[in-house]
């Protein structure tokens, strides 16, 4: 599939935004301060807090980092459950939610088998999904302009 190009000048702080890539949805969510705070909460409940496993296929090079992006505000994903597949929930609006831990600070929810995953894309620990949510290859053309692919 040929790399899609994206304008996020519209893109307002805690909104988020779904393009098509090779006939996947690619999430691109402009995060907050404060949803970048919770990252550091997450840390310590998640299954594979630096993007350690399969560093190549999940999380490109440039990603390996605390924030899973190139750019600390802007998380860029490909929105399939890496347990069999579905299509996770946007949940990512911080306070308790029906199937959700209370002290939830945001993230997605699959609705298959109940897979949590931070604002970075990070698995939460005892859940089925075995992996975090791939971080397509992509880079920035300019400050407003992305090209994933
Ligand atoms: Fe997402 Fe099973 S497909 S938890």
């Amino acid at each position: 599939g040929a790399p899609v190009e994206v304008d996020i000048s519209t893109l307002q702080p805690g909104e988020m935004r779904t393009v098509e890539w090779r006939g996947k949805p690619v999430w691109i969510l402009r995060r907050t301060p404060e949803m970048l705070a919770s990252l550091k909460k997450t840390d310590a409940e998640v299954a594979d807090p630096n993007s350690k496993r399969n560093p190549d296929e999940f999380t490109p090079e440039y990603c390996v980092n605390e924030h899973r992006s190139r750019k600390p505000e802007y998380l860029i994903a490909i929105g399939i459950c890496t347990h069999l597949g579905c299509s996770p929930s946007t949940k990512f609006v911080p306070g308790p939610q029906p199937s959700l831990p209370d002290n939830w600070t945001g993230g997605f929810l699959c609705p298959c088998h109940g897979s949590t995953f931070d604002l970075a894309g990070r698995v939460f620990k005892n859940k089925p999904a075995p992996d975090n949510l791939v971080v397509p290859r992509h880079m920035y053309l300019s400050d407003t302009k992305i090209l994933i692919g």
